[in-house]
């Protein structure tokens, strides 16, 4: 079980490993030696019958017993219906479990936020180690310590910080992954280089078709330079009260182009490839960054599959292109402070600043030249 990379992930008080390997999952049973035997594993309908049944056998090498608690596939399930289910399930597995039962979540990144409250909140809180199974997950929610639900009000508006014991990141259980879904992880590496490391750009440039087609070696690479930059940024601040926000590099348009679109219309890689060709826009039209800097990243987002400009995509409403509608959104943004939309804009390549100036000029004029 090859492992390529082991990241820190340091906090104030506390600090946490991130590793990432090929064919790791088998290797589980020292999380059950070290939690005293009993494990429960958090799981969804699609990812359970790929791969529950490995980790349950690699941590039995270790430990007694290990449950599986499965939840339905899907984020209209990450909700306080489900979180319900699921703590009623774990709070009644015969024997009990106690304060020194683990819970593993090994799934995507529903599956990481919802058993990862569950986590923070059984029995006051549980151990938790992250299994992510989605090149999102691995590369950007399981890094960071927020887990949640949506409630009726919004998306990921109940929840806490839970920082997990370990991250364990199986870069083989990316090839049964549908595209779109690899897409979703790709838009936030592309984030990433953006807002940190120009150079993680080049390598995706030059490993395009080993990325889409899942190359073992390559995603693991992808994922280790990702996780390092995820954790700078969340070591630095993490509770979001300062640099963590440049993670929302291109999600201020990105997030109400997908809002506007309507569930489930816009992947939300998509929706963030969008947001992001806007904000390179919004730089440009104010002269932070040359055009050419913005043309590489319409190149490498086109070159991953991800659009680039309304017409890349088929059915979107008309809702999704109103400027006018967007701003709306954008206002009611939770992150949006007193009115004032932040922006996090490029000012040359790998650095990126907030801007809590850009007028509403300025925005419309970004969407409008989305087509
Ligand atoms: N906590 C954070 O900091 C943070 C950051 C970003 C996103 N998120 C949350 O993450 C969620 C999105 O995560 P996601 O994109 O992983 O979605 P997801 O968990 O819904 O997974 C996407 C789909 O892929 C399936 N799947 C997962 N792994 C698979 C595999 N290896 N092979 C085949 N199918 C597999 C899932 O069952 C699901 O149908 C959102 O709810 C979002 O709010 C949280
Ligand atoms: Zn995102």
């Amino acid at each position: 079980m090859p492992i390529t990379h082991e990241i820190s992930v340091d906090l104030p008080g506390r600090s946490y490993k991130v590793t990432v390997g090929i064919d790791i999952l088998t290797g589980l049973g020292r999380i059950a030696a070290a939690s005293d035997g009993r494990v429960v594993v958090i799981t969804d309908s699609n990812v359970r019958p790929l791969y529950a049944d490995a980790v349950q056998a690699s941590l039995s090498d270790a430990s007694g017993r290990s449950d599986v608690i499965e939840f339905p596939a899907g984020e209209e399930h990450k909700n306080l219906a489900t979180y319900e289910d699921v703590m009623d399930r774990i709070l009644s597995l015969e024997p009990p479990i106690d304060r020194r039962s683990v819970v593993v979540t090994l799934g995507g990144g529903v599956v990481g936020d919802l058993g990862g409250f569950v986590a923070a909140t059984a029995l006051r809180g549980l151990p938790f180690v992250n299994l992510p199974t989605t090149l999102l997950a691995d590369v950007d929610a399981a890094v960071g310590g927020k887990t949640g639900l949506n409630a009726q009000a919004g998306k990921n508006l109940i929840g806490a910080f839970y920082q997990p014991e370990a991250v364990i990141i199986d870069a083989a259980v990316l090839k049964t992954l549908p595209a779109d879904e690899l897409g979703n992880g790709l838009a936030e590496c592309v984030k990433h280089g953006v807002i940190r490391d120009w150079a993680l750009l080049d390598f995706i440039e030059d490993n395009i078709e080993k990325i889409t087609s899942c190359q073992p070696d390559t995603l693991a690479e992808l994922i280790g330079r990702n996780v390092a930059i995820k954790a700078s940024v969340v070591s630095a601040d993490e509770r979001e009260s300062g640099e963590r926000a440049h993670l929302n590099f291109g999600h201020t348009i990105g997030h109400a182009i997908e809002t506007a679109a309507g569930y489930g219309v816009l992947s939300h890689g998509q929706a963030v490839a969008l947001g992001m060709v806007a904000a390179f826009d919004i730089a440009e039209s104010r002269s932070l960054i040359d055009s050419s800097v913005a043309g590489r990243v319409r190149k490498i987002l086109t070159e991953l599959s991800l659009p680039v400009n309304f017409d890349d995509l088929s059915n979107l409403p008309a809702e999704a292109r109103n400027p006018n509608r967007l701003r709306e959104i954008m206002a009611h943004d939770k992150k949006t402070l007193g009115g004032v939309v932040r922006f996090v804009l490029p000012v040359s390549p790998g650095v990126v600043a907030i801007f809590d100036d850009v007028t509403d000029e300025q925005i419309k004029a970004a969407v409008a030249a989305l087509g």
